[in-house]
């Protein structure tokens, strides 16, 4: 028998709003502290810290709740001993609409059973097959993308990762009308993610980001009896011959809300790690030398499965850029019942803020927070191992993300095939304005020109 602990409607389970007791503010009318906040949510979790201390009040818009950071009361919350806090809960209103039963939108037991879905789909054995699609189409794309000329790069990532999920996720041979109408119906719902006004009127984007999700779910669903019979080795078949701990199938409604929101966990935040580390090697020629050199030295077109821990320069890089640009930038959370955090007494359904970016930039841990240093990562310095929540790009505990190697693997065969054929330059002196949300990235797109090495 499965068991969730509340009734999970918020609706029906107003959030607590009795903070009166905790120090903090309430921002401005009807938005609350939302300004500063995704301005900056550095400089502003950082100003809130050295007001009112780690746990403050905080309003975003028409939500009320704490915004929390220090890394032991992240290590409270994620490896939450006690089931304390319940994801779905704080996701419910952000997220809810568009992804409920997503495995973010799951607690506990039920969350447990659910995640079994996914398993096979990223074990290593499995993952090996995603190295071909992967090496073939970023090869494909990198090849068509204009040389010599400014690009945004952003832009053009977006679009090739789009067609790397419709193949490895959703098992397409070939950009067909069915990709193009999945890539529509997904940049509706994104769309209406962000949309302020969430009233189901024609013409809105909330409107469009629920058709959106209609669409995606009627596609997969019509996928799944093909799938379930195949013998495919992309992500939704593996996920169709799955079976739950009762030795059964998971449903059709299980296996599509599964899948739309994969599609949404993993698309935004490649394409976010992808931008800032493109923008870095752009400012950063010697360093890009270096990691080209990295990857000359396997002496390959193709990156073998077994190539992935011969770039250990890559991955510092990688690590240091999600340190200091974290593609989630918050996490949220609902307690349960009363709990304590940062000594103050915190009452059951509080909503708890919970930016990335805090931890990861405090100088308790790490040397000059602020400088981009990917040997910060490495021996003697170890840096991430100050404290076991300092680092948490992928979150940690029950939720800690599924994904994480794929999005490794991924991001390293793209960066193997640009610098092996290609130069990267910026423009002179670029130093772009950074966005916090929706998605972080560098704000104009990443301007960049590629040129081709000679071989
Ligand atoms: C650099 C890329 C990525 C980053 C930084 C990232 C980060 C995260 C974080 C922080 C969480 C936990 C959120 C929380 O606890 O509130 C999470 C969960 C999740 N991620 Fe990722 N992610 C990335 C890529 C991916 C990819 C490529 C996939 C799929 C292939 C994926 C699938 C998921 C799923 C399914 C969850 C929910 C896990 C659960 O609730 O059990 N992510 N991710």
């Amino acid at each position: 028998m499965v068991t969730t602990p509340v009734d999970l409607d918020y609706k029906q389970h107003p959030n607590n709003y009795k903070l009166a007791h905790i120090p903090g503010t309430k921002g401005l009318p009807l938005i609350g502290n939302v300004l500063p906040f995704i301005k900056d949510m550095l400089a502003d979790s950082r100003n809130r810290v050295e007001r009112f201390g780690e746990v403050s009040r905080f309003v975003i818009a028409d939500q009320t709740g704490l915004l929390v950071v220090g890394a032991d009361n992240y290590k409270t919350i994620m490896l939450d001993r006690e089931s304390n806090f319940s994801a779905e809960m704080g996701y419910a209103q952000q997220l809810g609409a568009f992804y409920r039963g997503g495995l973010l939108l799951l607690d506990f037991d039920e969350h447990r059973m659910q995640r079994r879905i996914m398993q096979q789909a990223f074990k290593f054995t499995t993952m090996k097959h995603y190295m071909d699609p992967l090496n073939e189409r970023f090869d494909h794309h990198l090849l068509r993308w204009p040389k010599d000329t400014e690009i945004k790069f952003y832009y053009e990532i977006k679009k090739v990762l789009l067609d790397i999920g419709s193949r490895i996720f959703l098992g397409e041979d070939e950009f067909n009308q069915d990709a193009e109408l999945v890539n529509h119906a997904f940049a509706d719902v994104s769309g209406g993610l962000g949309s302020v006004l969430r009233f189901n009127l024609i013409g809105t984007k909330f409107y469009r980001g629920l058709k959106g999700k209609a669409t995606l779910a009627d596609y997969v669903a019509r996928k799944i009896p093909d799938r379930r019979a195949g013998d495919g080795e992309d992500v939704l078949s593996h996920m169709c011959r799955e079976r739950n701990e009762y030795g059964e199938f998971f449903s059709d409604k299980e296996i599509t809300q599964h899948t739309t929101f994969l599609l949404f966990a993993a698309h935004d935040t490649t394409t976010s790690v992808l931008s800032h580390m493109v923008m870095y090697l752009g400012t950063r020629p010697e360093y890009q030398e270096r990691l080209r050199q990295e990857c000359l030295a396997l002496n390959t077109d193709e990156l073998d499965y077994t190539d992935l821990d011969k770039l250990p320069e890559f991955e510092r890089c990688f690590e240091e850029v999600m340190r200091l640009h974290p593609p989630v930038p918050m996490s949220m959370r609902r307690t349960i019942r009363e709990t304590e955090l940062g000594g103050h007494k915190v009452p059951p359904n509080t909503l708890l803020f919970m930016p990335t970016c805090y931890n990861q930039r405090d100088p308790q841990y790490w040397t000059n927070p602020d400088e981009f240093d990917p040997s910060r990562f490495d021996e003697p310095r170890n840096e991430h191992k100050n404290h076991s929540y300092c680092y948490h790009p992928f979150g940690g505990g029950a939720h800690k993300c599924i994904g994480m190697h794929f999005a490794l693997m991924l991001s390293k065969c793209f960066i193997f095939h640009l610098l092996r054929n290609y130069k990267v330059t910026t423009p002179p002196g670029y130093s772009p304005t950074l966005d916090w949300v929706p998605i972080p990235k560098p704000a104009d797109g990443v301007p960049i020109t590629l040129t081709a090495l000679e071989n």
